[in-house]
C-alpha cells in the first residue's frame, strides 16, 4: 500500500516501471561490447571448480569499482556484491557461476582456451564448455547496468558468483551448497533469487523456463554385492555376485519403467559402472555398481531412493548373497516456484516479446541452483546462445569440446537479469 500511495503522488507505478526498465534495456544494449570481451577474457582463461581466483579478481574490481559493497572468498572463490537502491524495499539476488571443465577445447576462436591443468592425477585441459563465462559477463553487465539505475531501485541487489556448479574434488563441499552455508541469502536476507543458464540449442533471443520441477535431483549410488569366491571350474562352492549384480542391474531397470507413475514425471535411474574380478576363470567374491538417480520431484527422488535398496537387498538375499547400498544426495531439483514464476512471466515476455519466451519440458540434467532455492523462491532459466537458423541437432553440446555460443545473444540475458529484479523489487504487475 505504501509504495502505491508514494506512486500516486508522483507517477503511476506501472508508468515509472514502464520508463525503468525502457532505460535498462537501453544500458544493457550499450553494454554489449564490454560484455562480449569480458566473456571472450575469461573464456581465454577458465579456471576449475574451487580455483576461480582469477575471474573472482576480476568480478571483485569490476563491482568495487561500479560502488557496490564486495565480498571476497565466499566458498573458497565466491565474490558477493551489494547494491542498496535510492528506495527501501526487499532483497533480490541474482547468480551466475563461475567454473569451467576439465575439456581440451576444439574450437577455432581466437580466444580459444589453451589452459592445462592436472584433474584427478591426470593432465587435461581446461575449457568454458558449459558457458559459465557467459554467465559471469552478463551479470557484471546486469551490475552495471543496475547501478546506473540505483537510484530509482526499491530494495537491494545482491550479486552471486558463485564457484564449483559443476561439482567440487570427491569429498571437498563447495559451489552453491557451501555458498549457502556460509551465509550468502542473509546479510541482508535475500527474498527472490533469479538465475541464467546460457543454451547452445535454444535461438539468440528467446528465453525457455519451466514452472516446477525444472531440472533434475542428481544422487550418486553404489551397490557392493558381496557373494563367496569360487574357481571358475566350480561354480557351486561360489555364491556369484556377478550372476547377482547382473540381476540387480535388470531389477533396477524395473524402477522406471515399472513403478514410477511416469505421466506425471520423468525419471533416471543409470548404472554406469560395474567393477568385479580379475581373472576369466576366477569368480570374485565382490561386484560394486555405481549410478546416477535423476528425478522431478523429492517425492520421485525418495521412493526411487527405497527401490533401490529394496531390490538390490532383496535380489541379494534370494541368491544368498549381502548387497550394501550406499546413496550419496548430491544436487536437490531445480524447483521453480510456480507463484514467483507466474509473477515474473509478464516481465520475461516484456523483455524478450511474449512470442520469444516457452515453457519447456523438464530436463534430467542437474543445477545446484536448487540450492538456493530451497531456501528461497526462485527462478532459474535458459537464454538461447544459438546462432538463428542453425539446427539444434549438429550444434556441439554442453560438456564437449566443440561447445560454442553465439554472442550476440547475451545482451538478452544482462536485460533479462536487471529487469528481473528492478520489476520484483518494484513489485510490478503489468
Ligand atoms: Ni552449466
Amino acid at each position: 500500500m505504501l509504495s502505491l500511495a508514494l506512486g500516486l503522488i508522483t507517477m503511476p507505478v506501472q508508468a515509472q516501471n514502464a520508463a525503468l526498465n525502457a532505460r535498462i534495456a537501453q544500458l544493457a544494449t550499450q553494454e554489449e561490447s564490454k560484455v562480449i570481451a569480458w566473456r571472450r577474457d575469461i573464456h581465454e582463461h577458465p579456471e576449475l571448480g574451487n580455483q576461480e581466483t582469477r575471474t573472482a579478481a576480476l568480478i571483485a574490481a569490476h563491482l568495487k569499482k561500479l560502488g557496490l559493497e564486495v565480498q571476497t572468498g565466499v566458498a573458497r572463490t565466491g565474490v558477493v556484491g551489494i547494491l542498496r537502491g535510492g528506495k527501501p524495499g526487499s532483497v533480490v539476488a541474482l547468480r551466475a557461476d563461475m567454473d569451467g571443465l576439465p575439456l581440451t577445447e576444439a574450437n577455432d576462436l581466437p580466444f580459444a582456451s589453451k589452459v592445462t591443468t592436472t584433474y584427478l592425477g591426470q593432465p587435461v585441459g581446461v575449457m568454458h564448455a558449459c558457458g559459465h563465462d557467459t554467465h559471469v559477463a552478463m551479470l557484471m553487465g546486469a551490475a552495471e547496468v543496475l547501478s546506473q539505475v540505483k537510484k530509482d531501485l526499491p530494495g537491494t541487489v545482491k550479486f552471486i558468483f558463485q564457484p564449483a556448479e559443476e561439482g567440487s574434488l570427491p569429498g571437498v563441499e563447495g559451489g552453491a551448497k557451501l555458498m549457502v552455508k556460509e551465509g550468502v541469502l542473509d546479510k541482508p536476507k535475500v527474498d527472490a533469487v533469479f538465475g541464467i543458464h546460457i543454451n547452445a540449442q535454444t535461438e539468440v533471443g528467446n528465453l525457455t523456463y519451466r514452472s516446477g520441477g525444472e531440472m533434475a535431483s542428481a544422487d550418486r549410488f553404489t551397490i557392493k554385492v558381496h557373494g563367496k569366491g569360487a574357481h571358475g571350474a566350480y561354480p557351486w562352492n561360489s555364491v556369484d555376485p556377478v550372476v547377482t549384480a547382473a540381476q540387480i542391474i535388470l531389477g533396477l531397470q524395473t524402477i522406471v519403467s515399472r513403478q514410477i507413475k511416469l505421466i506425471d514425471d520423468a525419471a533416471v535411474v543409470t548404472v554406469g559402472t560395474i567393477n568385479g574380478g580379475v581373472r576369466y576363470n576366477v569368480i570374485p567374491p565382490d561386484v560394486e555398481l555405481s549410478g546416477t538417480i535423476r528425478a522431478l520431484s523429492p517425492a520421485v527422488q525418495q521412493q526411487i531412493w527405497a527401490s533401490i535398496r529394496r531390490i538390490a537387498t532383496n535380489i541379494a538375499e534370494s541368491a544368498g548373497a549381502t548387497a550394501d547400498v550406499n546413496i550419496e544426495p548430491y544436487v536437490p531439483v531445480t524447483t521453480n516456484a510456480p507463484d514467483l514464476t507466474a509473477r515474473m512471466l509478464p516481465t520475461l515476455r516484456a523483455v524478450a516479446g511474449s512470442t520469444h519466451v516457452r515453457e519447456i519440458k523438464a530436463v534430467t540434467g542437474a543445477e545446484d541452483f536448487s540450492f538456493y532455492q530451497e531456501k528461497v523462491p526462485g527462478l532459474f532459466l535458459f537464454v538461447g546462445g544459438m546462432t538463428p537458423g542453425t539446427d539444434p541437432a549438429t550444434t556441439a553440446d554442453h560438456h564437449t569440446a566443440g561447445f560454442r555460443i553465439d554472442e550476440s545473444g547475451l545482451t538478452l540475458g544482462v536485460k533479462t537479469l536487471a529487469t528481473l529484479a528492478a520489476d520484483y523489487l518494484s513489485g510490478a504487475k503489468r
